[in-house]
């Protein structure tokens, strides 16, 4: 019998899941109250149409909303903008309709709300101030299958430059209070957004499955997670973009990756991300998905290294090669050939969906070290030492 050790689960979001149940979000509002502040991004929802049918939902029952429109991954100055301008017009509700940076707006917005202070006081690593997790009540509509953020705890907040950062504002209680997943709102992603959302979501499956941190629960999530991307990562970038099957696996991947990353935290794919994404204005999704193969490998490679103490996560590591070649179980003898098949199909799907090397961003090979010195391990099955990150980044230069 397999021995559970013990863990924690912190809260989820109510949860609703499936093609057309935005219709759900109307019967929802007045729980809250009727002053609505929509967070959207500033094209693919409102070309999609999808945005004139909420507003005259809205309009035919006679809610009061507002509109801010996100074209960017949140700045601290956004927040405080927006913050200021609504904090008096006793706001009820904010729904966020967008990728992982309208998503985490609206999250810090509805947390800002409440507060007369600036945003960056409260951020980790930055400000010197707890975040007491007081806020307007949330709702996330997500439209691209990526971050998860629909499910987890905390918002990004990015300042980019020199000296530049991307920091969270974290509480428990900023979980959204309801997380609506209607993947009719992905039909219109385009092929590179899916494809860099797609393999961020991986990234933090795969994270929080290995992760030092990871627990019973987490493990089933993360798979199951992993089970229905693997077969639709490819499709959904090109030929199936439009089958809504293909997108509802992609956006319950991405909502379980959520779900896990806030549970069982992430690995050295994300220490590097925070860095690289504060210096460089380069997508999340791009970094993650550029640094996914080379960071197993590299993980692999010094797993196998401890012998029998790494025993258990090339166990794991294996186990999810299988799941990507359809091989049943895992055979004991096997471990590191299984191993080596999930980093090669995890550099062809690199190639295949064509996620950018990091130089094409202007990153070059003297900014590594200044980017390791900001980088952490967080929950990452194994220590690495600074060489070895180097040689992860400049891999992928
Ligand atoms: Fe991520």
């Amino acid at each position: 019998m397999q021995i559970i050790p013990s863990f924690n689960f912190a809260s989820i979001p109510n949860i609703i899941f499936g093609p057309g149940k935005i219709a759900e979000l109307y019967h929802i509002i007045p729980r809250f109250g009727n002053n609505i502040l929509f967070v959207t991004g500033t094209r693919s929802i409102k070309n999609s149409g999808k945005w004139d049918n909420i507003i005259s939902e809205i309009e035919e029952r006679g809610f009061n909303f507002w509109n801010v429109s996100v074209n960017h991954e949140p700045s601290p100055q956004l927040i405080d903008e927006v913050a200021t301008k609504f904090r008096n017009k006793n706001i009820d509700l904010v729904v966020g309709i967008g990728g992982g940076s309208v998503t985490d707006a609206g999250k810090a917005i509805s947390a800002m709300l409440p507060k007369n202070d600036s945003i960056k006081n409260y951020l980790e690593g930055i400000g010197s101030k707890l975040h007491d997790g007081q806020k307007i009540p949330y709702i996330a509509i997500p439209t691209t299958s990526g971050t998860g953020s629909e499910a987890t705890k905390n918002a990004v907040i990015s300042e980019i430059g020199p000296n530049g950062f991307k920091k969270s504002l974290r509480h428990d209680k900023l979980v959204p209070d309801y997380a609506i997943i209607d993947p009719e709102f992905m039909l219109s992603c385009p092929p590179t957004i899916t494809a860099a959302c797609g393999m961020d979501a991986f990234t933090q499956l795969l994270e929080a499955y290995v992760s030092s941190k990871a627990n019973a629960m987490t493990d089933s999530l993360a798979y199951s997670g992993m089970q229905h991307i693997k077969d639709a990562i490819i499709p959904a970038c090109s030929t199936s973009a439009l089958d809504i099957n293909v997108r509802t696996n992609m956006a319950y991947g991405s909502l379980m990756s959520g779900i896990t990353l806030a549970n069982a935290g992430l690995g050295i794919v994300h220490g590097l991300a925070s860095p690289i994404g504060g210096y460089f204005n380069i997508p999340h999704g791009i970094v993650c998905g550029t640094l996914l193969a080379q960071s197993t490998k590299q993980n692999i490679h010094k797993l196998e290294e401890l012998g029998s103490q790494g025993k258990n996560f090339l166990q794991k590591y294996a186990k999810v090669g299988a799941l990507l070649y359809n091989e049943e179980s895992i055979n004991e003898k096997d471990i590191m050939k299984q191993c080596s098949k999930l980093i090669t199909i995890l550099e062809k799907w690199t190639g295949d969906l064509k996620i950018p090397r990091l130089g094409t961003y202007g990153l070059s090979e003297n900014d590594i070290d200044k980017i390791i010195e900001g980088t952490a391990l967080k929950n990452n099955p194994v220590v690495l030492k600074k060489s070895e990150i180097k040689h992860i980044v400049l891999s992928r230069l």
